[in-house]
């Protein structure tokens, strides 16, 4: 989302005239996109802001700006941190931020931005950052009313907004017209997309609409939500041609007494129903999942249903984080905090398990042949381009010509831990 944010940002930018530069030395506005999802984020982003002053010592006349949830969180102070910072903007009201760069340019006060009731960032084309590239996000809602505990998001994003349904396929039949070939619908919550009372398309009738587009290879969303999962969303995965085999569907915990304390609305059993329902639907669909380890409460046996759970979904892979505390949500005024070292120690011990199920998961595909979009070149050069499959896996082969953009069959002849390898049989 935030990629996306930066995006929008920039491209707003340079409608009304402004360009890009390549380094912070050359530039007259400087802004720092924040997350505030964990302290690590949050740190390392104030940490950046506080290396700018020398910048601002030299060249006073650049404007520096923290947009974002940390500037949704912190507001106004920042200003008393950060003296030299001219705009502090919250993601609520990015869409406004040529009209507030235009009065500091004309010498007014600084300001900040950090109205929760404006609508999102909504219409932004981001023409120039989809030319030459076969995939893109696509937002669709914004923010979350699910208050799951430990998380700051619906403080910062505040409430659950869609994007109108008319906008997100025009915009959608718009980016495939560019020469995108999969699109990423994005959102907190993609499946509480029209929730709140509005009679508009619900998220699978909205999967179904964009699926007719012409020329849209491949549709993917994330981020979804367990309890939200309806029967509806699980039929897309049978129905319709360009949806991806992948969810990401995070549980963050295999243990129900944790799933209550976080609020997560869903127990244990009820995910693994979840998953297996999915995994009829599509057989080969792979499944992705957050963990959070660490959780105030948290006992070992806590923990070791995480590990259970992991040993018994065989997730593709997890993204697992420590609990961090955020400063207003219910979890920071539980008790039993869990010990930093513990925690560091469960994240590796998670974490262990995991890489040695996604590299056997890995292996399995070794022989056989996938469908590959082509994204451009890979890292290493020597003529080999990378792609991904349905199933989100990275793959790197061998090929002399420029691919982009098309669906190619490569034989899997290696795999690795964050990738595979393999041969083009066939070109399209
Ligand atoms: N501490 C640790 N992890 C968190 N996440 C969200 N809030 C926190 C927190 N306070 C994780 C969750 C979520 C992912 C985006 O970030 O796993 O799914
Ligand atoms: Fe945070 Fe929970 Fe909303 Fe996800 S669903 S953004 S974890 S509050």
């Amino acid at each position: 989302m935030n990629k996306y944010d930066s995006d929008s940002i920039s491209q707003v930018l340079i409608n009304r005239g402004y360009e890009q530069t390549q380094s912070m030395q050359d530039a007259n506005v400087i802004m720092v996109n924040t997350c505030a999802v964990r302290e690590k984020a949050e740190a390392k982003a104030l940490s950046l802001i506080g290396r700018l002053s020398n910048l601002k010592r030299r060249n006073s006349d650049c404007i520096i700006a923290v947009v974002g949830c940390v500037a949704q969180e912190k507001g106004m102070e920042l200003f008393q941190r950060f003296p030299y910072l001219d705009l502090v903007v919250g993601p609520r009201n990015i869409h406004h931020i040529e009209e507030y760069l235009s009065q500091i340019k004309a010498g007014g006060e600084r300001i900040c931005a950090a109205d929760m009731t404006a609508d999102p960032s909504l219409s932004v084309r981001c023409n120039g950052f989809v030319q030459d590239k076969a995939t893109s996000f696509l937002k669709i809602m914004e923010g979350c009313d699910n208050f799951c505990t430990y998380c700051i998001v619906p403080y910062v994003r505040g409430r659950e907004r869609s994007i109108p349904e008319k906008q997100v396929i025009d915009e959608a039949t718009y980016l495939v017209s560019r020469g995108i070939k999969e699109i990423t619908l994005i959102g907190q919550n993609v499946n509480s997309y029209n929730a709140n009372g509005t009679n508009g398309l619900r998220f699978p009738d909205l999967m179904r609409e964009l699926d007719r587009i012409p020329g849209l290879k491949r549709l993917r969303f994330t981020t979804s939500h367990p309890k939200d999962l309806s029967d509806e969303l699980i039929r897309c995965f049978a129905d319709l041609h360009s949806l991806c085999s992948h969810i990401h569907l995070p549980v963050q915990s295999g243990s129900d007494k944790i799933l209550r304390l976080m609020h997560r609305g869903y127990t244990r059993d009820t995910y693994t129903r979840l998953i297996k329902l999915l995994r009829n639907t599509r057989p080969d669909i792979a499944i992705t999942s957050d963990m959070i380890v660490g959780f105030p409460g948290e006992t070992e046996s806590d923990f070791k249903e995480s590990l259970r759970l992991i040993d018994e979904i065989k997730f593709d892979n997890i993204f697992s984080f420590k609990y961090s505390e955020r400063v207003g949500t219910t979890a920071s005024r539980l008790p039993d905090k869990i010990d930093e070292y513990e925690k560091y120690r469960r994240l590796y011990v998670l974490q262990e398990k995991q890489r040695q199920i996604t590299l056997s998961k890995n292996l399995l595909l070794t022989g056989t042949t996938q469908e590959v979009l082509v994204e451009g070149p890979g890292k290493r050069g020597e003529a080999q381009l990378t792609g991904r499959t349905t199933g989100n896996k990275v793959v790197n082969f061998h090929a002399k010509d420029d691919l982009k953009g098309q669906l190619v069959t490569v034989r899997i002849v290696e795999a690795f831990q964050n990738s595979l390898f393999g041969e083009m049989v066939e070109s399209p």
